[in-house]
């Protein structure tokens, strides 16, 4: 336990993996991420996706217009698909985006177009290696059970680090002890995002007492040790983890239906319960490695030079943003930006 004095300045933070969607939900949900974060990386899995170089310019241009005037920056990815061809990983380059995004088929939220194996891509990936670009992937296995999904998917993970030792790869939002060690243990091209929610909370916020959609998501929150491993690993100094949100809004209507979408939107309430949780079981050196560190040097990106003030005051977290429940709905946070 560390105390933190009532007022901490930080180099201000990135979230490398986040969620913005387009229109009137991109309008309402940006700023609140724009508030606390300098960059994010924005994901392609919009409908239609990014991933061509059209698209990524209007959808950068859609996220600068929602943000102006906050000094945000997005960091474009785009999203693979079956057979895609080195030209057009060239033409995406060129326009400046950062990631490709692997999503398996049928992993998760607007994936039913995704990839079926890596070798449907190794056009693509052989490209990136080239070019620089990452890649970042959604890390399950559909057909398994669903809190093997992302254990079981390892073996390709492998394959493709075998197949690109150049490569540099990011396991987005680990969520399992065997996917911990797997980034760890792996080489140094191999990185993983660690989000807030897999880092504080576990199956029984979701499923334990009644069931709180608002905390489901891919892959889904799962036990206390692979939570402790979660922990352990943003706690570590590690430079291999570093945070990215995985905030991801969904309306209400489409959480609280039959088939409830995943997805948490917790940009609202991140920064500040990372704080906290670095406070009671780190340090603020260890907080601004894991949120302005370590992810900008994986992407080879320059450090953010502007930094963030934070004080200690009690705030309740909104309990809705339009139609949207964010992540710890009316809960109390301890910080708030000065
Ligand atoms: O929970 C999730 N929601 N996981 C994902 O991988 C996608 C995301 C979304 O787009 O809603
Ligand atoms: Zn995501």
């Amino acid at each position: 336990m560390s105390f933190f004095p009532n007022k901490i300045s930080i180099r201000k933070p990135d979230d490398m993996h986040l969620h913005l969607r387009q229109g009137d939900t991109l309008k309402i949900v940006a700023p609140e991420s724009a508030k606390w974060f300098s960059r994010a990386l924005i994901m392609p899995n919009t409908i239609p996706p990014i991933n061509n170089s059209e698209r990524l310019i209007a959808y950068r241009k859609e996220i600068e217009e929602a943000t102006l005037g906050s000094g945000f920056s997005p960091l474009m990815s785009f999203k693979l698909y079956p057979n895609m061809k080195e030209e057009d990983v060239i033409k995406l380059s060129e326009v400046g985006a950062v990631a490709g995004k692997l999503y398996p088929e049928g992993s998760t939220t607007n994936a039913e177009d995704g990839v079926k194996s890596y070798e449907q891509i190794k056009e693509a990936l052989s490209a990136m290696s080239k070019l620089g670009i990452l890649l970042a992937i959604h890390g399950e296995k559909p057909d398994s059970f669903v809190l093997d999904r992302e254990k079981d998917y390892l073996p390709e993970l492998f394959k493709i680090i075998e197949h690109f030792p150049d490569l540099k790869i990011v396991l987005e939002h680990v969520s399992c002890v065997e996917a911990v060690n797997a980034v760890i243990n792996g080489p140094a091209t191999l990185a993983a995002t660690i989000t807030v929610h897999h880092l504080l909370i576990t199956l029984d916020d979701l499923i334990g007492g009644g069931l709180n959609p608002h905390n489901f998501c891919k892959p889904v929150v799962k036990t206390p040790k692979d939570r402790e491993a979660i922990q352990s690993a943003a706690l570590s100094g590690n430079r291999k983890f570093f945070f990215g949100s995985d905030s991801a809004p969904h309306p209400e209507t489409s959480k609280l239906t039959k088939s409830g979408s995943a997805g948490i939107f917790s940009a609202p309430a991140a920064f500040p319960l990372l704080v906290s949780f670095f406070e009671k079981n780190g340090s603020k050196d260890l907080l601004e490695d894991f949120t302005s560190r370590f992810g900008a040097e994986f992407y080879n990106l320059p450090l953010n030079k502007s930094i963030i003030t934070l004080e200690r005051k009690e705030r309740k977290v909104p309990e809705k943003f339009s139609t949207i429940v964010p992540f710890m709905a009316g809960s109390s946070l301890e910080w708030d930006i000065l």
